[in-house]
């Protein structure tokens, strides 16, 4: 069954509440989008913000850190009640022992690379954590257009996985529509995140229900 993961980056800040309230009631997760300006040329927000929207999420928060060295804040996000954390491959020295601090901190762990990492460069990490996260965009900014090759990508990693006989999900994020969606899900993917689409349509629970028609 696949999961629906809205990206509150593209969320109405001026009325978050009403925005939180619709993941509640509509999607899985909730995603949220962590920026430095140093990882990524791009900053997005920070604790308080995270701690708003866990003070009335009914679904699972799923933070991607686009930050450098996210082994600092590994702690702090679990006691923002975060689920599930991912950080960037490159954005440490030492991505399994990251691994190891996210689940001595009691969350789920995923591991993220941008289109242009090889996703074989995941392999070693299979096992290791509870999903990967395939960007299908550069990472830094939401409203991209999704790139093509992801659909090789996603192929390619959920083969290995298979293979291995392993228990770990795939989520896709950047440029998720009703239009990429059911291929997606066809190449593997378990998890559809999606900012854009879903916020900036005037029918936000009718594009989630669509998206969950794969
Ligand atoms: C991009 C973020 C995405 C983004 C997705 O760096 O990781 O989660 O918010 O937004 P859309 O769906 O608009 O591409
Ligand atoms: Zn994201």
């Amino acid at each position: 069954m696949i999961q629906i993961a809205p990206s509150m980056l593209s969320a109405d800040f001026l009325h978050l509440e009403k925005d939180v309230e619709m993941v509640n009631a509509c999607a899985d997760l909730f995603h949220l989008d962590i920026m430095d300006g140093v990882f990524v040329p791009n900053i997005s927000y920070g604790f308080p913000v995270v701690d708003a929207i866990a003070s009335k999420a009914e679904k699972p928060l799923d933070a991607h850190l686009m930050i450098v060295r996210p082994e600092t804040y590994v702690k702090r996000f679990a006691e923002s009640g975060i689920s599930m954390l991912s950080f960037h491959l490159n954005a440490t020295e030492d991505p399994g022992a990251v691994l190891d601090l996210i689940h001595g901190c009691g969350m789920k762990a995923g591991i993220a690379v941008n289109p242009d990492i090889p996703v074989e460069r995941l392999f070693p990490y299979i096992g290791r954590c509870e999903y990967m996260l395939v960007m299908s965009v550069f990472a830094g900014f939401g409203g991209q257009k999704f790139i093509e090759d992801t659909y090789g990508r996603i192929r390619t990693l959920k083969s290995e996985i298979a293979g291995r006989g392993a228990d770990c999900l795939i989520e896709v994020d950047g440029g998720v529509s009703a239009k990429n969606a059911s291929a997606l899900a066809e190449a593997g993917a378990d998890i559809l995140v999606a900012g854009s689409a879903v916020f900036k349509s005037s029918d936000p629970a009718d594009v989630i229900s669509s998206l969950r028609k794969v």
